[in-house]
């Protein structure tokens, strides 16, 4: 346990999200931004508050660690709730919530579609309309707020359609009951969801930029870091600092704690050492994973959303592979896509058969702006 809380609180952005819903009517909210920027934090310790203060009751779903069944865990976490709140009693809402956990309650939930209620239906897409009713009912007066954290990963499974239709139509047969909150770190793919005419919920959401933390944190860290050392930070250049770090704050933090361990006050020398050290582990980490440079390439491939097979991707591979070097056969990207599939770095979605990396924080990194360069 610590006593030290770094969290910069953000109430005023999470009354405006819920003045979304409470004052202005709005049916979702779509809530992008770049991977590291405080979503989750946000959700779980200034938004859920939030909502508790205003009469609404918190549910938090991590879509991207469900990312093989979304629905079920979906589906399983409303019925986790539903009957939290059944059995609980009289108790005030701020405890209700924490009893039934904010977060999707880990290998509880898996049994919790084993452990089949009176009424309760057999296929995830029912179940899904059948627990958003029952919590709907047990949460009587107060609104719902249905955190739904990196969303994206919902148009990635095999009955995404029919999922998230069932998602839609169980907010419209509770009308004005749940407040849905959709996060995302993959612009395009959000939008998917949101303004691909075919998808269910088609402009049924507002979407929203995530505001990036500003002056107000930076200032928050130094005098708490003042207040835990000795060594007198010097403030000048930590706001571009942070900046520099594109605006993440565990980031951030984790500068200002190795510069209070290595005794370094001016944050121009911190970031510098910070730098070296992160390409140091980065070129570790791309080693460790031992690929050739074919394997390298087709992962970056695969990253970028890209056909690894295409007649232009087997040009890519031969003009990144350095001069002299010959394009590579599609039985030898065959391979490749073989050893990735065997060391879990890729997956195939079993009805498009396209591939993707299975870890979506890898992905980022080989397909950002600068991607994670692979040279070993
Ligand atoms: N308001 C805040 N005050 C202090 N630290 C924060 C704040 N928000 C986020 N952080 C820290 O920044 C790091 C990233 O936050 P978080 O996981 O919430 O980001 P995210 O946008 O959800 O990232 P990802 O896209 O990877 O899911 C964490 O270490 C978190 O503790
Ligand atoms: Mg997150």
């Amino acid at each position: 346990m610590t006593d030290t809380d770094w969290h910069y609180s953000r109430e005023k952005l999470a009354k405006e999200y819920m003045d979304e819903f409470i004052r202005y009517g709005c049916r979702a909210l779509a809530i992008f931004s770049e991977r590291q920027v405080g979503k989750t934090e946000f959700l779980t310790r200034d938004l859920a508050p939030e909502a508790i203060r205003r009469k609404h009751y918190p549910v938090y779903v991590d879509i991207w660690s469900a990312r093989a069944d979304p629905a079920r865990a979906i589906a399983n976490t409303l019925k986790g709730h539903a009957l939290a709140l059944q059995k609980s009693g009289r108790l005030g809402l701020r405890e209700l919530s924490l009893t039934a956990g904010l977060f999707s309650m880990g290998a509880k939930l898996d049994d919790l579609d084993k452990d089949r209620d009176a009424h309760e239906p057999a296929e995830t897409v029912d179940r899904l309309g059948y627990w958003a009713s029952r919590l709907a009912k047990a949460t009587r007066r107060r609104g719902v707020l249905l955190m739904l954290d990196e969303a994206q990963s919902l148009a990635a499974s095999r009955n995404a359609l029919n999922e998230i239709s069932a998602l839609r139509a169980a907010f419209q047969m509770n009308p004005g009951k749940f407040a849905p909150v959709f996060t995302g770190s993959s612009r395009v793919r959000l939008e998917q969801l949101f303004n691909d005419s075919n998808a269910p919920l088609f402009k049924y959401g507002d979407e929203v930029e995530f505001p990036s933390l500003d002056a107000g944190f930076v200032n928050y860290v130094l005098s708490l870091a003042r207040k835990l050392s000795n060594l007198r930070l010097d403030p000048k250049g930590a706001l571009a600092v942070f900046e520099a770090l594109g605006h993440r704050p565990g980031e951030f933090i984790g500068l200002v704690r190795s510069m209070m361990r290595a005794g370094i006050s001016n944050f121009a020398a911190g970031l510098a050492k910070k730098l070296l050290a992160d390409q140091e582990r980065a070129r570790v980490a791309v080693q460790m994973y031992g690929l050739t440079e074919l394997e390298r390439l087709v992962l970056r491939r695969i990253a970028g959303w890209g056909d690894p097979f295409s007649a232009e991707a087997l040009d890519w591979y031969g003009t990144q592979s350095g001069p002299g070097a010959r394009t590579p056969t599609k039985s030898a990207v065959q391979w490749a896509l073989r050893t990735l599939r065997n060391r879990l770095l890729i997956e195939s979605d079993s009805q498009t058969g396209r591939f993707r990396v299975g870890d979506e924080r890898l992905e980022h990194a080989l397909s950002g702006p600068e991607p994670l360069k692979a040279d070993g």
